[in-house]
Formats: structure tokens, C-alpha cells, sequence
């Protein structure tokens, strides 16, 4: 099903950028569970847009109205629903760049068209806005907040935009204080000299009416090891899944990913030791804490991928829908020259809802 999501917990997506409100419906969460609303607010704005020239100038207040499943601050067991007000909708850009008819390169405007006979709301994306990742980070920060309860911290930042790289997290010692300390920033980077580069990357590329990408890593720690299952019930299928519902990836790396390739066995191969507290440990972590699809109680690393934002003001060729001909288009209104300082939270979103799954499993997840 297009927008549902079923395992252990299952959640489904609902509305458009510019309909009246968007939201989330969630089954089978743990019962019991104490949620602070406020820290829930605190992860949702780190998804809303900056107030400076690296995003859109879209303002969504973004409040989660809980609808059901939750009472005197903890889960009930039974669907949690939310609905978010959609409140600062520009609807008339669209049609001044005439988006009901032409289709955006890059966007799912073709695509959506074909998929639903043209049927579907266009206004903002539609049901293929970026708009849609603020349900799933009330999910994130819902299954975060459970997680955190059992020691288990997710941290991402901005690893890469366009061509500046940030320093990475310490994929065999990285401690909840690294991931605090991220999690704090406004744009979050753990190098902040690399990360004035990336932001003037950004808002050079929106001087030239274009759009960058770049990459966001993410990291899990604490989580215990055996979690996950072979072949298609692993931690990398669940989280692939996850990552690959955020629009605008286009690449996922576990671990060392692509660069493994290039390494020998013996490079690769994480060598086993056993601490002075008896914990079995890895010297060095290429597998990104998942082999066989099974947690190996090492940090959790992945590294996702989004691509430039496609909707940029320059000139570009197009094709009308309804007439079938060839046109131009330069896309107005209001859109993030890159994506990536937004999705941070996302992409933790994701990587907690993928793990919260699979804990579930977990004999002694209570
Ligand atoms: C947080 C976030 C914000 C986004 N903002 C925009 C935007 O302002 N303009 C735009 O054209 N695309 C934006 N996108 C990307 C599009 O939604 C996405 O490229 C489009 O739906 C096509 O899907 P695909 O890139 O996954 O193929 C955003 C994505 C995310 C995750």
C-alpha cells in the first residue's frame, strides 16, 4: 500500500502540502509508554524550516493535535493519531508557474499524473511534498523518546552538501554527548567552520536560481546486539524501506557502503575482542553495526543521500501535460534550495521507527 507502513508497528501517512492537514495514524505502539509533548515539539521544529536564506520561506506552526491513542502522557496501545493544520499555504505560485499543466524536471509531477490519472493534488507536491516528513518525525520522535528509555541514542548531521564534508561521527566510540551536541545546533554539523562552507554553498546556489544535495549521516548507539532478522526481515531492509519513504533520497550506505568494495577482507573484516567488562566489541565498525541483518551491538551507521532540490527558478525544458507539447518552465514560489539541513531529523525519524520495530522482537524489550 502507497503510503502504509505494516510490521511489528505499522503507520500510515495521510494528506497534502496545500489540503487542510496532514498527519499520521500509527497501530500496535508499545502501551505505557510516557511521551513528553514538548520534547516531541522540540524534534518537529528541527524539521521546520530555518529562518534564513538555506530553506524555504514557508512558516508552518506544525502542532501535532493528538487525536487518539494517548491519555495522561503515555500511549494507550491503540492507534495514535495526529493531525497537523497546514496553515501557510501559497497555492496561487503554482498556478502562476502554470504546475497545474507542466510537469517539474526532477519532481514526481510526471509521475504522480500517470500513477493517478491525473487525479492527484499538485498544489505544493501534493501528496509528494517534502511536507509529508513532518508525521513521520512526530513517529521519530515518538519511538525516539522510547528508545532513549532503554539507553538506545540516534544522532544525525550533515555529513555532505554539494562538496563540503563535515567530520564524521566516531563509528566505533560515539557517545549520547556527541549526539547531543548535534542535536542542539540549528544547523546541525559537527565541524561548524566546514558547516559556514556548506551554508554559502547553498545560498550561492540559490543566487543562481539552482538548488544543491548532499548527505545526511545518521548514527544508533546502545542498541543490544541480535536484533533483526536474515534475508528480508533484517535491520538494513527496515531501515532501507524507512530511509527510501523521505523524498529525495536517492542512496543509502550501511557502514563503509560503497567504499567497502574497494577494501580487502582484511581491511573489511571487523575484528572481534572481548573488553574488560566482558562485552564483546569490534575494533573497527565497516559493517556499520549490522551483520547477516542482525544488530552486532557496534553503533548502527548509514549515510543517506538526497539529491538537489528539483524545483529551481532557472529556465528548463518541460513538456505541457494536457496539450502534449513542448514547453519552458521556471518554477516560482517558495522552495528549499537544498533539502538535506531539513531532513536531519528526518532521517533520525526513520532510523528510530526501523529500530523501535524490531526491539519490539526483542525478549526483554520491556
Ligand atoms: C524536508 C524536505 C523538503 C523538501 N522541500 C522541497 C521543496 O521545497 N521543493 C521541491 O521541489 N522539493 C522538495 N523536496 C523534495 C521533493 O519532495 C522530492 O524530490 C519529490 O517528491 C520527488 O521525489 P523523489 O525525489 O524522491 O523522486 C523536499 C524533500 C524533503 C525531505
Amino acid at each position: 500500500m502507497a503510503s502504509t507502513w505494516s510490521d511489528n508497528i505499522s503507520f500510515s501517512v495521510f494528506g497534502e502540502s496545500h489540503g487542510p492537514a496532514i498527519g499520521i495514524v500509527m497501530d500496535n505502539m508499545p502501551p505505557g509508554e510516557s511521551i513528553d509533548m514538548d520534547k516531541v515539539m522540540q524534534f518537529m521544529a528541527r524539521r521546520a524550516p530555518k529562518k534564513d536564506a538555506t530553506s524555504t520561506q514557508r512558516r508552518e506552526k506544525d502542532l501535532p493535535q493528538i487525536l487518539s491513542g494517548f491519555l495522561n502522557g503515555k500511549t494507550t496501545g491503540t492507534p495514535l493519531c495526529v493531525l497537523i493544520q497546514n496553515t501557510d499555504q501559497h497555492s496561487a505560485d503554482y498556478m502562476k508557474s502554470k504546475l497545474d499543466t507542466l510537469v517539474r524536471p526532477g519532481h514526481a509531477d510526471y509521475t504522480g499524473a500517470l500513477r493517478y490519472r491525473g487525479f492527484n493534488d499538485v498544489r505544493g507536491g501534493g501528496h509528494f511534498s517534502g511536507r509529508l516528513t513532518a508525521p513521520i518525525c512526530f513517529a521519530g520522535a515518538v519511538a525516539s523518546q522510547i528508545l532513549e528509555k532503554r539507553g538506545i541514542y540516534i544522532g544525525a548531521h550533515i555529513a555532505e552538501i554539494h562538496k563540503v564534508k563535515d567530520d564524521s561521527f566516531d563509528s566505533v566510540a560515539c557517545t549520547r554527548e556527541d549526539i547531543l551536541a548535534v542535536r542542539e545546533k540549528q544547523f546541525p554539523v559537527i565541524n561548524d567552520e566546514k558547516g559556514k562552507r556548506m551554508k554559502r554553498e547553498i545560498e550561492k546556489a540559490r543566487g543562481f536560481m539552482d538548488s544543491v544535495g548532499g548527505v545526511v549521516e545518521c548514527v544508533a548507539i546502545n542498541v543490544p546486539a541480535g536484533i533483526g532478522s536474515p534475508m528480508f526481515d533484517g535491520l538494513e531492509n527496515t531501515i532501507a524501506q524507512l530511509v527510501f519513504g523521505i523524498p529525495a533520497v536517492k542512496g543509502l550506505e550501511f557502514g563503509a557502503g560503497f567504499n567497502s568494495a574497494k577494501l580487502l577482507g582484511s581491511e573489511n573484516n571487523d575484528e572481534f575482542y572481548v573488553d574488560e567488562r566482558g562485552h564483546v566489541l569490534t575494533h573497527s565498525n565497516f559493517a556499520g553495526g549490522i551483520l547477516g541483518g542482525i544488530s552486532n551491538g557496534m553503533p548502527i551507521t548509514i549515510r543517506a543521500a538526497f539529491k538537489p532540490t528539483p524545483s529551481i527558478g532557472r529556465e528548463q525544458s518541460t513538456i505541457d501535460m494536457r496539450d502534449l507539447k513542448n514547453e519552458k518552465i521556471e518554477v516560482q514560489g517558495r522552495h528549499d534550495p537544498c533539502v538535506v539541513p531539513r531532513a536531519v531529523p528526518v532521517v533520525e525519524a526513520a532510523m528510530a521507527i526501523a529500530l523501535l520495530n524490531h526491539m519490539l522482537d526483542y525478549p526483554n524489550f520491556r
